[in-house]
């Protein structure tokens, strides 16, 4: 036997003798490793003979081969052992923890099926901030300092002289201040106000804010895009009104109502949004804080809305109490799951 197949019988032998990965990686060094016995006798090919080379470098190929391969089996057998005797000590049959499965707030799911809505209706989304100045909230918004909604009986002022914004109709000056028209926008999110709360009014609540500026925006539009939207949400035989209204950032105003004898207490009107035409003197005054004259209101002229994000969920999932959304009551919220 040459000496090189003993070599590779021991080898093979101590391998199956292994137990553990770690004595298996012993005789990998032992007969692999820079120094171990096979690669001496590749260090040693190169001191042989011409005739020798060839029959002596198979059998080295042939030792490598089988030590690489017989290392790799017993590798993984051994490991395979390991495993299953670490298992061996867990009972597989005990029944699990029980694991809870979260889902979305019925709030969130009709944030989502609205914009999803407005989004198909090509509108992008805009933001800004909950903490805002008297300027974005009411001045520019075309209210006068004597308006009621300024008082603190209706309005969360802060010590700085800032204040929770009553409505998301801020967006629509944040956004035009920062992009010319034309824009198509809708900005969800929440609103406050000094307000008892009840079954239907809540101090802070929730809205989304639409904002159309095009050349020749008219109530047609306005209308013909809430209707869409209302009938998307509550099904096609949604019955939609349109009420006369006064906002001082729109002229034309109207209050939005819906009805719809697939919904329960369907026989009923119920308001659940204000909209309008973008009052001229709401793109004056965007104008004067951009500097420019890019919301001329000779040229340009838009419809805005603001939906009531809780009354719109209310009809839609006939919760008949606004405080439920936000006393985290596990048995309410199930329902939605
Ligand atoms: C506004 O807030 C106007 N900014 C809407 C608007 C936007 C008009 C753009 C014209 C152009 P209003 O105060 O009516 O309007 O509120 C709009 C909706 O918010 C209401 O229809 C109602 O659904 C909801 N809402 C208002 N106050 C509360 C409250 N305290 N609790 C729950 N929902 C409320």
């Amino acid at each position: 036997m040459h000496p090189l197949e003993q070599l590779r019988d021991d080898a093979l032998r101590e391998i199956e003798a292994a137990r553990d990965e770690k004595s298996l990686e012993g005789v990998r060094v032992k007969y692999l490793g820079k120094t171990g016995s096979v690669s001496e006798w590749g260090e040693r090919m190169k001191t042989l003979g011409k005739e020798e080379r060839p029959v002596v470098g198979k059998l080295l190929n042939q030792a490598r081969n089988a030590v690489t391969a017989a290392l790799d089996q017993r590798g993984e057998k051994v490991r395979a052992e390991k495993e299953s005797e670490a298992l061996s000590t867990i009972d597989i049959s005990l029944p699990g923890t029980p694991h809870e499965i979260g889902a979305l707030h019925p709030l969130t799911q009709m944030w989502q099926r609205s914009i999803e809505i407005f989004r198909r209706m090509g509108f992008a989304l805009a933001d800004g901030p909950d903490i805002e100045d008297e300027w974005h909230c009411f001045d520019a918004l075309n209210t006068p300092p004597e308006h009621p909604a300024r008082t603190e009986q209706d309005t969360f002022y802060l010590a700085d002289g800032c204040l929770l914004r009553t409505h998301t109709s801020t967006v629509q000056i944040r956004t035009m201040e920062s992009v010319p028209p034309p824009i198509r926008v809708i900005a969800p999110g929440a609103a406050y106000r000094n307000e008892e709360l009840n079954a239907t009014h809540s101090p802070q609540f929730h809205q989304i804010e639409g904002l159309y500026v095009d050349e020749n925006v008219g109530v047609a539009d306005l209308k013909g895009e809430l209707e869409f939207f209302m009938r998307e949400l509550f099904g096609a035989e949604t019955e939609v009104e349109f009420r006369p209204h006064f906002f001082p950032f729109t002229e034309p105003s109207l209050e939005v109502y819906v009805r719809s004898k697939a919904l329960k207490g369907g026989e009923q009107w119920i308001e659940v949004a204000g909209c309008g035409i973008v009052h001229p003197a709401v793109f004056e005054s965007v104008n004067k804080a951009r500097g420019d004259d890019a919301y001329d209101p000779e040229r340009w002229s838009g419809y805005a809305f603001g939906l009531g994000m809780d009354r719109l969920a209310m009809i839609l999932f006939d919760i008949p109490d606004i405080r439920l959304f936000a006393q985290n009551d596990l048995r309410f919220l199930r329902q939605f799951a």
